[in-house]
């Protein structure tokens, strides 16, 4: 029996005195960030530090800001006020190397993305082949490496029609994790898969997370949320109402919209739970 290696193996973590130095400087800061399309305020005004390691999970209504904060951070939409650090480097300044931030920084979506006429190692590898100009037998290589570490190590050569939407997100967050970005952004990436595939993604973030990844998630799934969250905030209105330890929040929310907002999702849950389709139709 070939030795278990986890994802932490291939990503590593270094432990060079700079890297523990690095550990100490928070990996994200917004300070009063704010960003409107036209008239339509959708942050409000965001403060917020992310340490390094940390995993924090953001939760709130649809329309509350939660993707725009992402975009944000990874300057896929440019802010109106306030400033975004990464590592330490001020990265909403003029003038800033947006390309060269956007490689540190890794995202994957609700929708996968992936080329249709690329086989799977080839969608994980394009990018660091044209971007960071790594040779082929090298990309391939650590490419296979990822593939294997989010279970698909015998799906390099399958095109994404032939995998299922479970495989085909975690072909996406092994394509994020080639540029070797020291921080993931996650989307709801598991809002789009049938409920039997959400496990298995989830299960690559828990490793990732527990490889020492800094990641942002923004997710429905609570029991990932206490689970793997080391921090939790509820967003309204383009506002952070609430924070603090996944459990706590979840189990004692203070602020009556995060109360609002768990009590809806906990009902949408079990809300049609048992219920079934009469022969004959509804009554
Ligand atoms: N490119 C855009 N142009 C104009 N308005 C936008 C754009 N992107 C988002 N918005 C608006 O910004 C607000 C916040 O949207 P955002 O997508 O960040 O919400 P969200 O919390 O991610 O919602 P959901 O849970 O539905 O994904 C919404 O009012 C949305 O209509
Ligand atoms: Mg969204």
């Amino acid at each position: 029996m070939q030795p278990k290696t986890s994802i932490s193996d291939v990503v590593g973590v270094e432990e060079s005195a700079a890297a523990q130095q690095a550990a100490t400087t928070p990996v994200v800061r917004l300070e009063g960030v704010h960003k409107r399309f036209g008239d339509n305020v959708v942050l409000d005004g965001i403060d917020l530090t992310i340490e390094a390691k940390e995993v924090l999970v953001v939760i709130g209504r649809s329309g509350s800001g939660k993707s725009t904060l992402l975009r944000c951070i990874n300057l896929l939409e440019p802010i109106q006020q306030g400033r975004i650090l990464f590592e330490g480097e001020e990265i909403t300044r003029k003038g800033a190397d947006a390309s060269a931030i956007r490689q540190r920084i890794g995202i994957v979506f609700q929708q996968f993305n992936l080329f249709p006429h690329l086989r799977a190692l080839a969608n994980v590898t394009l990018a660091a082949r044209r971007v960071k100009k790594m040779p082929r037998s090298e990309a391939e290589r650590r490419g296979r490496e990822l593939l294997a570490r989010v279970g698909l190590g015998e799906k390099a050569e399958s095109y994404p029609h032939e995998l299922s939407g479970g495989q085909q997100q975690r072909v996406a967050i092994a394509r994020a994790l080639m540029m070797e970005p020291h921080l993931m952004l996650f989307d709801e990436v598991t809002s789009a898969l049938d409920p039997e595939l959400v496990g298995e993604v989830l299960v690559v973030m828990r490793d990732l997370a527990e490889s020492g990844m800094t990641m942002v998630v923004v997710t429905h799934e609570m029991q990932f949320a206490r689970d793997v969250g080391d921090r939790l905030v509820f967003m309204d209105d383009g506002r952070i109402v609430e924070e603090g330890r996944p459990g706590d929040v979840l189990a004692n929310p203070r602020d009556q919209r995060t109360r609002r907002f768990l009590r809806r999702t906990l009902l949408l849950d079990h809300a049609l739970e048992g219920l079934t389709v009469e022969e004959g139709g509804s009554e």
